[in-house]
């Protein structure tokens, strides 16, 4: 740690909740720091370990690839790793978004794809979304809508964000579904130069777990289409069955053009996924956007196992429980002092905190993600204004385990003054 603090870029989130623990084995939904101390994950790694540590088959499905001796090939040759991966990629997969771009984060995914539009259409410049978070690269950071982020950065240019229900349009009021529609046909009635694409998570989840309604998100593709927009699923957080279905616009009944997959698409180590129609991906030439590292024997070979698994074990089901024990947990601590809003959706759930004056809370999220560590349970503080306690446990958390933690977060609500 003393030596992480002297080498470490300042930019790197190490320190922000005090001096952090070293951890030398991980087990399911647990992380030790020796033999006798175990904490609870409720981050899964900001939402990638969405099987636990140590999976079993990971660790075998890691043993077989590193027996072969084949750490890496490059591009340039095919393995059979790469190949099992596509062949789910198209099975889970709307119909004709058939192929795919492999990356290694999901800022590279999300550059990946507005690359590849802009190439294909020959116009530059993208929709995104008040609230939405895509990365920090420069083109994802572009679309991401956080300006303190923004600020010290030359972004893109000709990018806008149109209003997104549930996020702040100024220190205290909110966007309302009504309004933001209202907002965004206004733009699609004056705006002549359109750009060539749009990126959109149909859930939020760095700005706070905000869910719009399905009449949202439905009418937003609707107006997207109707202008001939490339529609941009960024499913980096929440793919993978985070939200009870493998991916979150499922839920919503709405067809993007094009899939972003990062985070638990292998649930371990890094790798990303740009999925979209041939009339994109098969129309740009060889060796226009490569990337050293993609489709790692190792991480396509991790990521094959994350779907098989979380198919086979029909662990969608288990997350529709978990949103369930959230769902309790939320009903008893919707009026306790301080908590504005508690937004819960499949394995995830996001509180938001208040003060006196009803304006974002982030003093008190830093008090509850500190004494929470003291306590052996790890959450995070996320949100557009840092007032939100994140719940993001692995999925194959045990359910009294859970239950437990939501008991000792809830003592420590009620203690708050
Ligand atoms: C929805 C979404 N898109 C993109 C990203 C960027 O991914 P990465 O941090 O792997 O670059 C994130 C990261 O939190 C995310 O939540």
């Amino acid at each position: 740690m003393i030596i992480t603090k002297k080498f470490e870029s300042s930019a790197v989130n190490t320190f922000k909740i005090g001096d952090p623990k070293d951890f030398i084995y991980g087990k399911d939904e647990y992380l030790y720091t020796d033999n006798k101390n175990k904490y609870l994950d409720l981050v899964s790694g900001s939402a990638v370990t969405v099987l636990g540590h140590g999976n079993k088959e990971h660790i075998k499905i890691t043993k077989q690839v590193l027996k072969s001796g084949i750490f890496h090939t490059g591009t340039r040759l095919t393995n059979k790793y790469r190949e099992d991966l596509y062949l789910i990629l198209d099975k889970v997969l709307p119909k004709n978004i058939n192929t795919f771009h492999l990356v290694n984060s999901g800022s590279e995914a999300v550059e990946t794809a507005l690359k590849v539009v802009q190439y294909v259409t020959k116009k530059s410049g993208a929709i995104s979304f008040t609230g939405g978070y895509h990365g920090r690269t420069i083109g994802a950071l572009s679309v991401t809508h956080d300006k303190k982020l923004r600020t010290s950065f030359q972004t893109l240019k000709n990018n806008v964000f149109l209003p997104y229900p549930g996020t702040y349009k100024n220190n205290k009021e909110k966007y309302s579904e009504e309004e933001c529609l209202t907002k965004i046909d206004n733009y699609f009635k004056k705006k002549k130069n359109l750009p060539p694409v749009a990126i959109i998570e149909c859930i939020q989840a760095v700005s706070g777990i905000i869910i719009p309604s399905k009449k949202f998100i439905k009418a937003v593709f609707k107006i997207l289409k109707k202008n001939n927009i490339y529609i941009i699923a960024d499913e980096i957080w929440n793919g993978m069955g985070r939200t009870g279905r493998l991916f979150s616009f499922e839920k919503y009944d709405v067809k993007p053009d094009i899939v972003c997959l990062g985070k638990s698409l292998s649930a371990t180590i890094p790798l990303s996924a740009v999925a979209a129609p041939k009339k994109l991906l098969k129309n740009w030439p060889p060796g226009i956007h490569t990337s050293t590292f993609q489709g790692n024997p190792i991480a396509c070979a991790l990521s094959k196992s994350t779907f098989d698994q979380i198919l086979s074990k029909k662990l969608l089901v288990r997350v529709n429980k978990i949103e369930q024990i959230f769902k309790q947990f939320s009903s008893r601590i919707t009026n306790y002092k301080y908590v504005g809003d508690v937004r819960v959706v499949g394995a995830q759930a996001g509180i938001e905190f208040l003060d006196k004056k009803n304006l974002p809370n982030k003093h008190i999220v830093n008090i509850l993600v500190k004494t929470l560590l003291i306590k052996k349970i790890i959450v995070y503080a996320g949100g557009e204004k840092s007032n939100v306690l994140m719940l993001i446990p692995p999925i194959i958390i045990k359910y009294n385990n859970l239950k437990k933690a939501l008991k000792i977060i809830e003592k420590e609500i009620i203690s708050l003054n």
